[in-house]
Formats: C-alpha cells, sequence, structure tokens
C-alpha cells in the first residue's frame, strides 16, 4: 500500500479504533493453553475492545493463527490484519545454542545464519515479529538473563546486534522468510543492582552513551523495526516512563523512526515503581515518552480516550503511534496477505530439517569453550571404558529458558551423541543425583518445572561404582534451564550442592574427569576445574548438542569458541569485565603492600577472562609490528602479527585486538575490543593477521561529553585473548 493510502486510511478511522491499534492482547484472549510470559493482567474488556486490538503476542499454532487472522480481519472495521509476534529467541523448531553461546563463537554472520532459519521456520508458522535480539550489555552473572545477550562487550555485542536482525529481516521484510525484528530493552536493564531481576539500574551518562546505547545504535542502524522499553529504572525514572530517553536519546539522538513496544506490563508498572498515582497517570507518561504499544495490559485500552477528551494528550501523538504501526504492516504486506508466509506444509518440512540441523550443530560446536584440557581430549577412538555421569548426560531440555516451542524429544543428549560418535565404547550411563536440589521448587514460563528422571539416593554409589571401572569419567553437570533467563537471578554462582557432592566424590576415585556444563551464565567453576583434567563449557546448545560435544571430544572439530563473558573466581568478584579501569593505585602483586587496590581473601583476575578459550593445539604469536608509530586524524596504521601453529592438531585462533588510551580528560578502559579475526592453521602453518587502526576506533565521550579522540599514546595489544601483553605502542596527533 502506498504511503498515502496509509495516511487515508489512518483518517478515516475512529478514536477507538486507532487506540486499538497502540494494544497487544496477551494469548489468553485468543486460546486456552495460553503461554504466559509475564504476569496475567486483568483487562475487563469487551468484544469490541479485542476486535479493536492491534497485535498479540506468544500465539504459535499455525492453524489457530490463521482462524484468529481470518476472524480479527473480518472483525475490525477497516479489516486491518493483526501482528502476531513473540519471543524467538535462538531457535523456532531447531533450537540453537542460547545467544551468551552464540556470543562465545566470535562468528557474527554464524548468528546470522541462525536468526535465517528461525526466521523462515517462524514465518512459516505465521509469526510476523520476534522479541529478539537481547542486546543488553551484561557484566554481573547473577543476573539470570545474562543467557540472552551475546555478553559483555560493546563492540562484540554491536556486531551480533546488527548481523541478527540482518538475520531476521532479510532484504525486505515482504520477502518470503523475512520476519521483523524488535531489539530490546531498551535501555540499559544489563545493570540490575546487585544481579537482581528488574532492578534499579544506576549508571552514569557516560557508560550509558559509551558502553551500553552502542549495541541498540547498532541494531537500529541495521534497520531494525521495533524497539522494547525495559523495566528497569535509569537516573531512577523508568525506561518506559522515560522522555527524555525515549524522545531524545532514542528517536532524536539515535534517530529510530519504528514501533516502540512496553515491555511486559512495563506500562502499569509504572504505578508500583512510584512515579504513576494510577493507570492514567501512567498512560500518560508512555505516550509522552512515546511508548507506541501497550504489551498485555489495559493501560492505554481503558485511559487514553479520556486523556484526550480532558486535553491531557491529543490525537496527532496517538495518530503518530497508530500510524508506525499501520507502517510496519504494511512493510510485511500484510495489508495485501495477512497471513504472510504461513504455510502449515513448508512449517512441517522446515522445523528441524536437515540443513537446519545441520547449523544448529556447527553454531552449537563453534559456541563451546574449552576452559582447562591437560592433555586428555580429544578421546582417542580405542577400546576404553568410558563412564558418563551426571544430571546432564541423558538429559533432553539442552534449551535454555527462552525455546517456548523447542521439544525434548528432538534434541540429541549427549549420551546419544556419544554413542553415535563411538559405538565401539563401553559406556557406562550414570545420573547419580537430580538436577534440581531436594525440595527445590522451580518455576518455568510453563509453571512448575519438575525432574526428569529422578534419582534416589543410591544413585551416588552406583556413579561411583562406575567412576572406578571407567577408564575415562565425563561428568555431565549443569544448572537446570531455569537457573538462568527471566527472574533467574542468583546468589551463589557455584553448582548445585549435591553436583558439587557428586563431582568430589567421583573425581577421588578417578582421575581422569572430563566436567562438561551446561549453564546459561558463567558459574563459579574454581572446585570442578581443580579436580578435573579437562572442563568444556557447553552452555545450553540447542537440538544438536549432544553431537556437537561428541564432535569436539572427538577432535572431529576443533574447539574454537573464546568466552563473551568472564568466568568470575568466585561470586564475590561480579559485576567483573576486562575493560575496567586503572585506579590510582593498582595492584602490582605485592601483597606486602596494603595500599593497593585488591581483595584480601580472592584474587583480582578472573578465574578465565573475557576471549579465553583453548583448541587442541598450541598458537605462537611475533610481536606486534605497527607501519608506523606516528598517526594523525586523517591517517590509518597496521598493526600486524604472525600467528602460527606450533601444536600436533589443526586449530582455529581468534586472534584478538585491543587499544588503550593511555591519557585521556577522563579514565579510560585498560584495553577494549576493537577487532578478532578468526584464522584457521594446519600443524606448522602460519599467517599473518592485519588490523587497521583509524581515528574514529579511538573516539569515547571525553570531558565535554563530546565524542571525539585527543591526542596522546595508545597501546596496541593484540593476542589470544583479553590478558595478552603482546604490545606495541603508537602517537596519535591531531593535527
Ligand atoms: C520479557 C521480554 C519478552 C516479553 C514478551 C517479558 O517478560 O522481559 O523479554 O519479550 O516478556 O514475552
Ligand atoms: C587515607 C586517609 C588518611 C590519610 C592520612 C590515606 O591513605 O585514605 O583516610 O587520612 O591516608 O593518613
Amino acid at each position: 500500500m502506498e504511503r498515502m493510502k496509509l495516511i487515508e486510511l489512518l483518517n478515516d478511522m475512529s478514536l477507538e479504533e486507532k487506540i486499538g491499534q497502540l494494544v497487544q492482547l496477551s494469548s489468553n484472549f485468543y486460546e486456552d493453553e495460553a503461554v504466559l510470559t509475564g504476569p496475567a493482567m486483568e483487562f475487563g474488556i469487551g468484544e469490541a475492545e479485542i476486535n479493536h486490538a492491534g497485535s498479540t503476542l506468544s500465539i504459535f499454532d499455525p492453524k489457530i493463527i490463521k482462524q484468529i487472522q481470518e476472524n480479527a480481519v473480518k472483525k475490525q472495521p477497516h479489516n486491518i490484519p493483526l501482528l502476531f509476534m513473540a519471543d524467538i529467541i535462538n531457535g523456532y523448531k531447531t533450537i540453537f545454542p542460547i545467544p551468551l553461546a552464540q556470543g562465545c563463537t566470535f562468528q557474527p554472520e554464524l548468528a546470522k545464519k541462525c536468526a535465517e532459519v528461525s526466521a523462515k521456520e517462524a514465518s512459516a508458522g505465521g509469526l510476523h515479529v520476534t522479541f529478539s535480539p537481547m542486546v543488553d550489555l551484561v557484566r554481573d552473572a547473577r543476573w539470570g538473563r545474562v543467557m540472552e545477550s551475546t555478553g559483555e562487550d560493546k563492540y562484540l555485542n554491536s556486531l551480533f546486534a546488527a548481523a541478527i536482525v540482518q538475520g531476521y529481516q532479510g532484504k525486505d521484510l515482504k520477502d518470503k522468510g523475512s520476519i521483523a525484528s524488535c531489539v530490546k530493552h531498551f535501555a540499559a536493564y544489563g545493570a540490575p543492582t546487585a544481579g537482581k531481576e528488574y532492578n534499579n539500574v544506576e549508571l552514569s551518562l557516560r557508560s550509558l552513551k559509551e558502553d551500553y546505547l552502542p549495541a541498540y545504535q547498532a541494531a537500529i542502524d541495521a534497520g531494525v523495526s521495533m524497539v522494547m522499553t525495559s523495566f528497569n529504572t535509569l537516573d531512577r525514572i523508568p525506561a518506559t516512563g522515560n522522555k527524555w530517553l525515549m524522545q531524545d536519546v532514542l528517536r532524536k539522538q539515535i534517530g529510530f523512526e519504528g514501533v516502540v513496544i512496553s515491555d511486559w506490563a512495563a506500562i502499569e508498572e509504572l504505578i508500583t515503581q512510584g512515579v504513576a498515582q494510577d493507570k492514567e497517570e501512567a498512560a500518560q507518561l508512555a505516550m509522552v515518552a512515546g511508548v507506541d504499544i501497550d504489551m498485555a495490559t489495559n493501560v492505554y485500552i481503558k485511559n487514553l480516550k479520556r486523556l484526550i477528551e480532558k486535553g491531557i494528550l491529543n490525537e496527532t501523538q496517538i495518530d503518530e503511534a497508530v500510524l508506525r504501526i499501520l507502517t510496519l504492516k504494511n512493510e510485511l504486506g500484510l495489508f495485501e496477505n495477512p497471513y504472510k508466509d504461513l504455510d502449515i506444509e513448508e512449517y512441517s518440512r522446515y522445523n528441524l530439517c536437515p540443513e537446519h540441523r545441520k547449523i544448529a550443530r556447527k553454531a552449537a560446536a563453534d559456541s563451546m569453550v574449552l576452559l582447562k584440557n591437560d592433555a586428555i581430549l580429544p578421546l582417542k577412538k580405542k577400546e576404553q571404558c568410558i563412564a558418563l555421569i551426571g544430571p546432564y548426560a541423558e538429559e533432553m531440555h539442552l534449551y535454555g529458558a527462552w525455546s517456548l516451542l523447542g521439544e525434548d524429544s528432538n534434541t540429541i543428549s549427549l549420551k546419544s551423541g556419544m554413542e553415535l560418535a563411538d559405538a565401539d565404547n563401553e559406556l557406562l550411563c550414570v545420573k547419580g543425583v537430580n538436577l534440581l536440589s531436594e525440595k527445590e521448587t522451580l518455576y518455568g514460563f510453563k509453571g512448575l518445572v519438575s525432574e526428569s528422571n529422578p534419582v534416589t539416593k543410591d544413585a551416588m554409589k552406583e556413579a561411583i561404582k562406575a567412576a572406578q571401572k571407567a577408564d575415562i569419567v565425563i561428568l555431565a553437570l549443569g544448572e537446570h534451564a531455569y537457573h538462568s533467563g527471566e527472574g533467574g537471578s542468583k546468589a551463589d554462582l557455584r553448582l548445585p550442592k549435591q553436583q558439587r557432592e557428586l563431582f568430589k566424590a567421583v573425581s577421588q576415585v578417578n582421575k581422569n574427569c572430563i566436567s562438561i556444563i551446561f549453564s546459561g551464565r558463567p558459574m563459579d567453576l574454581r572446585e570442578i576445574a581443580e579436580g578435573s583434567k579437562s572442563v568444556l563449557q557447553a552452555w545450553f546448545p540447542g537440538s544438536e548438542g549432544g553431537n556437537a560435544i561428541a564432535d569436539l571430544l572427538y577432535g572431529i572439530v576443533s574447539p574454537s569458541g573464546r568466552l563473551a563473558m568472564t568466568f568470575p573466581y568466585s561470586t564475590g568478584q561480579v559485576p567483573i569485565h576486562y575493560d575496567h579501569f586503572n585506579t590510582g593505585r593498582p595492584f602490582n602483586g605485592d601483597h606486602k603492600n596494603r595500599f593497593q587496590s585488591k581483595y584480601l581473601d580472592i584474587p583480582n583476575e578472573p578465574l578465565y577472562p573475557f576471549g579465553y578459550g583453548l583448541g587442541y593445539t598450541k598458537f605462537s604469536y611475533s610481536e606486534v609490528k605497527l607501519s608506523k608509530t606516528n598517526m594523525n586524524k586523517q591517517d590509518t596504521l597496521t598493526a600486524s602479527v604472525v600467528v602460527k601453529n606450533i601444536g600436533e592438531h589443526e586449530g582455529i585462533e581468534t586472534v584478538q585486538f585491543y587499544l588503550q588510551d593511555q591519557k585521556a580528560s577522563v579514565v579510560r578502559p585498560v584495553r577494549e575490543l576493537k577487532g578478532f579475526q578468526r584464522v584457521f592453521l594446519q600443524p606448522a602453518e602460519s599467517a599473518e593477521i592485519k588490523f587497521e587502526i583509524s581515528e574514529d576506533m579511538l573516539r569515547f565521550y571525553n570531558y565535554n561529553m563530546d565524542y571525539t579522540s585527543e591526542e596522546g599514546t595508545f597501546l596496541v595489544f593484540i593476542g589470544e585473548n583479553s590478558t595478552t601483553m603482546n604490545q606495541a605502542e603508537f602517537k596519535l596527533q591531531l593535527c
């Protein structure tokens, strides 16, 4: 439809109809067995209001979507179709590793492929919009939602944000297999105080602009259709009612022109947060801030008309919001075809097809991070007895908290993956202990979570027996999927107690332990690392998890994942991130000097730093070579290293490039990631890796809050992770 026609349509709509477009009804309005991803709210609305609604969320059955849409188009006075939205996060039916794991691939193009597959499956299933990517910067592993982010680094997150948006949306939203993408949660939801879910965010303006906003900006620059507001406060003002944040920053500075949706019930929560007296005032605050769609409450539907009648709001504000929503519907081609790509035959053919599984297997293998390896991996296919012990040995739910459509029966468990990889080995499989602690009650998005195949106390003895008999023990340990995700904050980052006990008992009787950790967050793995010969962080790897792990264990695929989030030494270190600042008294290792920045009871260093990860070979680095040591604003400078595979296996190295601004008008981070390259090398093979440095990489918010660079010396670090000391120095001169 041409824009003129859209405007004509808008002008022809009644106020009630317009307000209807700004309402997103939860799925319980349309189906009995609804999935609610937030608290059920009282609506108190009648049929006319339901018929005016502009969108809904979390309806998945394509047959039901078809019926609802048919009905909606008939009943909406101008036959305006509904938008069907849902959280397609790490996959629709084919489940990929969780986003944090995808971050560890250091391959945005691979995340783009995962998003493409998700969009293809979801659009055939009748969906139009996904609430993804979540690009909140995360530095505190206590917060359960770190699993939904691609990690702690602004540069890496920005690359992933753009790639994922492009993957979902394709070239044109009308194209077959494209869905609209909604970036979330705006803004700074990733920094809740003390890692506690929904908690307030206290953040400097400088950090907001420099660290937290770039990934949203990258998604918007990539053409994202929608932005979701966040639940948190920012500078004591809830984001959803924050006019400065939504108008000045999002609309004016960042230049976003698409649809803004509140998070679930976030407009109504302005009352509980204490900035709105009642729903009327909440509606006013959100509308003035520029929130177009009210997700899952009746605040807009019950109050906008009155606010206009009272003259507090004017109808043009409503018109602008409605036009943005109609524009999105038009971009998706819904006025011509309200079902878009919905096709039951294609839906069945695409879901979990071999081609999609292949991408899931690669993404899973590339996302896992080998944290320790004392010459025990890769496993050799020879006659040996392997004991596979732990609650994740046969567990089928390997999806993480956000896979509303993933079915356990479609997963390759670790046991199946190992059996498929090496059928001749004797595999003793024992669960040992339960995943959930005794008497623990845990609620997921679909109610109370129960243990699959619970064991009794004797199972521990069986596990010890198996460990005694085996040549090698593989311990499959971790958190339950719902120990992370929304509402999954934790104060203790160690594995559940009974699993630590299992680990202790098993590792005492067998010294050849390989630990595989399934989790949605970095954990405190100290005890596990000490007692294991090898540790593999498997995250929640998705449908092909077991195959992917077996690929790595047997060396069919070289481990290449690198940590996108720091693994702390203990919970007491969080929040922790590699791009921190020097104090005036940085710790130099001299414990006799009391007056230095350090802890008395734990080291300053994390257990595993950002960018860290092992493979089955070793690489050497030459010194960093610079094409010159002075540059000005117009120049570029090339930094290079020669990387050589000095081990016996082929392997992939992720060569990482960091910069440090040594002196500026404000304190600058000790280093920041500015580039990386993955290089595949055979034994004895080497490659020269180059990074170009230009002045725009050196910019930051200076003393006057101008985004600019300042003259001075910079250090270039190029190496295997964020702790590399392989460095060179250059000067920036501005004239
Ligand atoms: C979450 C969002 C999600 C929304 C809709 C909220 O509770 O915070 O991330 O997209 O529900 O399911
Ligand atoms: C302390 C101050 C103290 C000063 C003089 C500094 O190290 O931080 O509190 O007054 O020394 O002793």
